[in-house]
C-alpha cells in the first residue's frame, strides 16, 4: 500500500478488498429530462480548454461586473478565480428568483418531533429575513465586510438565513457543527478571530430537546481566556419567546435575535458587492496536526463550482424538491443544501434530527409527504436505515428519480440496497467524491452520461483531472491494479483559497509533495493532493479507498486522530495516548483509544469512562472511542515510536506482523489478549 512510510496505520490500509463490478445504466426517462446530456461536455472541459471552460459555471450566476482575469496564477498555488468580478452570493440564492419565483418554496424546514408541523420558507420570505438579519448584523453586532463571526447553530432555517445574511454583507461565516463542545467552538472562535457568536437555544436530537446555550457560554469563557473576547453572543430561540435553556443570558453580551429583530422589522441591505475572490466562509477540518483547518472558500468561484455542479451533477431542475440529509455544520450542507441548490432556484429541504427517529420509515416518509424526488445521504445513513428497517422504504409512496452517496467509500452491497430497495430500482446513484478543501464534486459519474458503477465514484467530474502517484512521483496508469495517492492536476473554482492564517500549512500539507517546482508559478507544476488512497480501474473509474494520513472518517466525519489524543491528554493520569481507526458496520470507522497511565496509577472502569468524557467535552460526542484500553505499555520501536500499525492491527483482528525487532515485543500479546478478550 501506498504512504506507509508516513503512516503506521491509517483507513486505506484496512483494505477494502471489493471485486469490480458491472455498469448500471440510467433509464431512458431519466436521460430525457437530464440538465446534462451532451457527451462533449468531457471534451469542452478538457485540460486544453483549460481554465477558461468554467465560464460556462460562472455564467449560471449574476455578476456585477465581469472578471478580467479567469484564472490568476501569480501568488501559487493560492488561485485567483474571476479576478476583477463582483458578485454578491446572497443576491444570487434570493434576490435574483424573486421576479420568477418569490412563492416558490426555498427552504422546507422538518422539526425533528413529529407532532410540529412543517415550515415552508419561501423565497420572498427568505428574502425579508435574510434582511432584517442583515440589518441587524450590520447595525446591532457592528459587522462588515471581511469580518469573521462564528455560527454554533443546528440544523434549523435559521442557520441558512444567518449564512446568507453574513453573505449578503460580505461578512465571513464559520458555521461550527452543533454537536462539537464548547471547548471545539471556542478554538474555531480564537483562530478566527471571531467576536460575534451566533447561536440557538436548543434543539431536538433523537427525541430529546438538547440544552445549546450551555455550549455558547463555556465556549465564549474558553475563547476569553485564550484571547479572543466574544463581545455580543446573539441567540435564535428554538421556540421564540419560550426558555428552552437552563443557561442565563449575560446581561449586556446575550441577546435573543427574536426581540431584537422587531427593531429592523422591512429593513432592507444592499448586498454588497464583493471582488470574486473574498472570501465567502471559513470550514474547520481535522487535519494531521491537533488543530483544525480553517478551509477559506471563494465567493464567486465556489458560488460557481457549486452552482455548476448542483445543476449537473445534481441534477437539479427548479421544479424538482430536493433533500440532502447531510449537517449544514460540514462542506456537504454548505455546498448542497444551501449554496448550491438555491444559486439555481431550487426547493431544498433541512431535517432536524435523525434519520431514524422515531423510527427507521422516518427518511420515507419526509419524502413521501413532501414529494421529493432527489435524495442525498451517506452510506454510514444508508447502513443504519438498512439495518433497521430493510423492508421500509417500499412502504411509502414516493419517487427519487436521482440519489447521492458522498463521504466515504460505499460497499457494493449497501449500494445495491440503496439502488434496489430506496431508489425501486429506478433512481440513478452518484458517488461523490471530494472534500471540504475542494468546495465541490470531484470524482463522479455524471447521472445521464456515464453509467454507474458499485463501490466506485467514478471519473473526474468534467474540468476535474485527477492522477495517482505512488510514493516516489511516479504516475501509476490507469488499470495498473495499485493503489496510489490521487491528486488533482489542475486548479478549479470551488478549490478552498488557503488555510485561514496559515499559507506555508496549506502549501506543505496540500501542494509540497508532488510540487514539481516550488518557484512555479504555472499551475501544471502544483498537482494538489487529496490524502486520500486510490485505485484506477481500465475503464478511467476511480475507487477511493481512505485516508493515508492519521485522519478517520466516522460516520462521514473526518476525525483528527491528533486531536483525539490530545484530548486525552487533559487527563491527569494518561501518560500516552494513541488512536487507531476500527472498521465498523455502519459507522465505518471508530476510534479505538490505546492509553498508558503515568507511574503510580492504576487502569479501571472510572478512569477509562473519564477518559472517554474528557474526548467527548473537547471536541464533541462524535469523537467518542469505541473503547479505551488502558494497556501496561505502548508497543514501541526501538527509537521509541509507538507502533500504532500494531495498535491497529489487534483492533481490527488482523495480523500484526514481525513484531520481533520491537523494543518490548512481549507487550503486544498481553495487548492482544486483552482486545480479544
Ligand atoms: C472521504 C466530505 C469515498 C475521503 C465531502 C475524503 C469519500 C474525505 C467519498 C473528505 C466518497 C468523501 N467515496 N470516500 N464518495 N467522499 N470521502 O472533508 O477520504 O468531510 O478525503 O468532505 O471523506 O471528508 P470531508
Amino acid at each position: 500500500m501506498a504512504a506507509k512510510e508516513i503512516v503506521e496505520t491509517s483507513e486505506a490500509q484496512i483494505a477494502v478488498h471489493w471485486q469490480e463490478e458491472g455498469y448500471y445504466q440510467p433509464s431512458p426517462q431519466f436521460i430525457a429530462q437530464a440538465n446534462m446530456t451532451d457527451g462533449a461536455v468531457y471534451e469542452r472541459f478538457s485540460l486544453e480548454n483549460f481554465p477558461n471552460c468554467f465560464k460556462e459555471y460562472a455564467d449560471l450566476l449574476d455578476w456585477y461586473a465581469y472578471w478580467h482575469t479567469t484564472l490568476d496564477t501569480s501568488d501559487a498555488p493560492c488561485w485567483k478565480w474571476f479576478v476583477g468580478g463582483r458578485i454578491n452570493a446572497s443576491y444570487n440564492c434570493i434576490d435574483r428568483h424573486l421576479e420568477k419565483n418569490r412563492n416558490k418554496t426555498a427552504i422546507h424546514f422538518v422539526p425533528e418531533p413529529v407532532n410540529e408541523s412543517y415550515q415552508h420558507v419561501t423565497y420572498q420570505e427568505l428574502y425579508v429575513r435574510v434582511n432584517e438579519f442583515a440589518a441587524l448584523l450590520r447595525d446591532f453586532a457592528g459587522l462588515k465586510a471581511g469580518d469573521r463571526v462564528t455560527l454554533h447553530m443546528p440544523m434549523i432555517a435559521e442557520l441558512p438565513i444567518t449564512m446568507l445574511a453574513c453573505a449578503r454583507l460580505g461578512v465571513v461565516h464559520s458555521q461550527v457543527f452543533a454537536g462539537f463542545s464548547g471547548r471545539a467552538c471556542a478554538d474555531r472562535i480564537v483562530d478566527s478571530n471571531s467576536r460575534i457568536l451566533i447561536t440557538t437555544d436548543a434543539y431536538y436530537r433523537n427525541g430529546t430537546l438538547l440544552d445549546h446555550k450551555q455550549n455558547a457560554d463555556t465556549a465564549c469563557e474558553l475563547a476569553g481566556a485564550d484571547g479572543q473576547p466574544v463581545d455580543k453572543v446573539l441567540v435564535w430561540q428554538r421556540y421564540p419567546g419560550k426558555a428552552s435553556s437552563a443557561a442565563l443570558m449575560k446581561e449586556g453580551r446575550d441577546y435573543f435575535v427574536n426581540d431584537l429583530i422587531h427593531d429592523y422589522y422591512g429593513a432592507r441591505v444592499e448586498p454588497v458587492k464583493m471582488p470574486a475572490e473574498a472570501p465567502l466562509f471559513l470550514m474547520y477540518t481535522s487535519g494531521t496536526t491537533g488543530k483544525p483547518k480553517g478551509c477559506q472558500h471563494s465567493t464567486g468561484g465556489y458560488l460557481a463550482y457549486v452552482a455548476g455542479t448542483s445543476k449537473y451533477v445534481q441534477d437539479i431542475h427548479p421544479e424538482d424538491v430536493y433533500w440532502c440529509m447531510a449537517d449544514i455544520g460540514w462542506i456537504t450542507g454548505h455546498s448542497y443544501i444551501v449554496y448550491g441548490p438555491l444559486a439555481i432556484c431550487a426547493s431544498t429541504v433541512m431535517y432536524e434530527g435523525v434519520p431514524t427517529f422515531p423510527d427507521a420509515g422516518r427518511a420515507w416518509r419526509i419524502a413521501q409527504d413532501l414529494g421529493v424526488n432527489i435524495f442525498h445521504t451517506a452510506p454510514t445513513a444508508i447502513r443504519a436505515l438498512r439495518k433497521i428497517g430493510p423492508d421500509e422504504p417500499a412502504k411509502y409512496d414516493y419517487q427519487f428519480k436521482h440519489m447521492t452517496t458522498v463521504g466515504e467509500p460505499i460497499e457494493p452491497e449497501v449500494w445495491k440496497w440503496y439502488h434496489q430497495m430506496v431508489g425501486k430500482g429506478e433512481a440513478i446513484i452518484v458517488d461523490t467524491w471530494w472534500q471540504t478543501e475542494t468546495g465541490g464534486f470531484l470524482c463522479s459519474t455524471l447521472p445521464a452520461i456515464t453509467p454507474m458503477k458499485p463501490g466506485s465514484a467514478g471519473p473526474g467530474v468534467p474540468g476535474i483531472h485527477p492522477i495517482i502517484y505512488d510514493d516516489e512521483g511516479h504516475v501509476l496508469p490507469k488499470g495498473a491494479g495499485k493503489a496510489g495517492n490521487i491528486c488533482i492536476q489542475n486548479p478549479w473554482p470551488g478549490a478552498f483559497q488557503t488555510i485561514w492564517g496559515d499559507r506555508q500549512r496549506f502549501v506543505d500539507t496540500y501542494y509540497a509533495r508532488y510540487c514539481k517546482n516550488p518557484d512555479s508559478k504555472d499551475w501544471r507544476d502544483w498537482p494538489y493532493m487529496t490524502g486520500d488512497a486510490a485505485v484506477e480501474a481500465q475503464d478511467g473509474y476511480f475507487r477511493i479507498l481512505g485516508r493515508i494520513d492519521d485522519v478517520i472518517n466516522v460516520s462521514g466525519h473526518r476525525l483528527g486522530t491528533k486531536e483525539i489524543e490530545s484530548a486525552a491528554l487533559v487527563v491527569d493520569e494518561v501518560a500516552e495516548a494513541a488512536v487507531v481507526p476500527v472498521a465498523h458496520e455502519i459507522k465505518g470507522r471508530e476510534p479505538d483509544l490505546y492509553i498508558a497511565l503515568k507511574p503510580g496509577f492504576e487502569a479501571s472502569e472510572e478512569l477509562a469512562q473519564k477518559i472517554s468524557d474528557a474526548v467527548s467535552t473537547e471536541i464533541g460526542k462524535i469523537a467518542k472511542p469505541r473503547k479505551v484500553w488502558i494497556v501496561p505499555d505502548m508497543p514501541k520501536t526501538r527509537s521509541g515510536k509507538i507502533m500504532r500499525r500494531v495498535l491497529g492491527a489487534i483492533s481490527n483482528r488482523a495480523d500484526v506482523g514481525d513484531v520481533t525487532t520491537l523494543a518490548n515485543p512481549d507487550v503486544v500479546d498481553l495487548i492482544k489478549a486483552m482486545v480479544e478478550g
